[in-house]
């Protein structure tokens, strides 16, 4: 039987510390959607890569490559997608460098459009009524059709208080100077890099978050969902 095709696909896009995570989280538990945070993909590779001992500041890009392809096909990619260690300054510092990598974006191509077009059930064994894929290039090089796009950004300043704050609740220790170097480091990378960089789509919707708080932000969201999904989600 030839599976149906899921067409209610959103695309979050944005740099880092924007708070793209928290607003997809937030939609897909109230409109029953399957969120993937495509960062998580390249963070577990990068964690990987950091764990077997490979020499991080001088990246074997073809290696890395083929760890990838070895984590996807084992799928032991979703159990490192979930150790809190991804999100350490160490991951940090050099994630924006694997994912970077041509052939390496390749692989993590098709497995976000397989969970954009099949989206998994849902934590509690409902059916998703959608996917919310979030990252750099959904709207733009995953999903170019998706019917709905948002770009959310805040100033780098403001990123980088919100990363300071995740950093210190982790218990690691970081100043707002050195977190504010990293984000605007990151930001240069990953939107001048030759392969799918961080853009706006030029059907995405804007949503700056730099006054907001998170209830805001979903708010201005789900208006726009309500009024573009009206007749697929009643
Ligand atoms: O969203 P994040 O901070 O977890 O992303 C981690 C890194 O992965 C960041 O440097 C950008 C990169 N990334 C990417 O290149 N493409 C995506 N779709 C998602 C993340």
């Amino acid at each position: 039987m030839i599976k149906e095709e899921n067409k209610n696909i959103i695309a979050i896009d944005g740099p880092a510390g924007a708070g793209k995570g928290t607003l997809t989280k937030k939609l897909c538990e109230y409109y029953g959607f399957a969120g993937l945070d495509t960062g998580s993909l390249y963070r577990a590779i990068t964690l990987c890569l950091i764990e077997i001992g490979h020499d991080m500041e001088h990246l074997d890009e073809k290696f890395a490559t083929e760890t990838a392809q070895k984590l996807s096909d084992t799928h032991e990619i979703l159990t490192y997608a979930k150790n809190p260690n991804i999100r350490s300054q160490l991951t940090n510092k050099y994630v924006a460098n694997v994912a970077k990598i041509p052939e390496l974006r390749a692989i993590m191509r098709k497995y976000q459009i397989d969970f954009a077009l099949f989206p998994p059930n849902l934590p509690d064994g409902r059916k998703a009524k959608g996917a919310i894929i979030e990252g750099r290039d959904i709207g733009t090089v995953i999903c170019p059709n998706a019917p709905i796009k948002f770009y959310i950004t805040a100033t780098a300043e403001a990123r980088a208080s919100r990363r300071l704050k995740e950093y210190l609740d982790r218990g690691e220790s970081a100043s707002y100077q050195e977190v504010l170097a990293s984000i605007i480091k990151r930001d240069e990378t990953d939107s001048h890099r030759a392969s799918s960089p961080l853009k706006q789509a030029d059907d995405a919707i804007l949503i700056n978050t730099s006054e907001n708080n998170k209830e805001q932000t979903f708010e201005i969201a789900k208006k726009i969902i309500d009024e573009r999904f009206k007749i697929i989600l009643t």
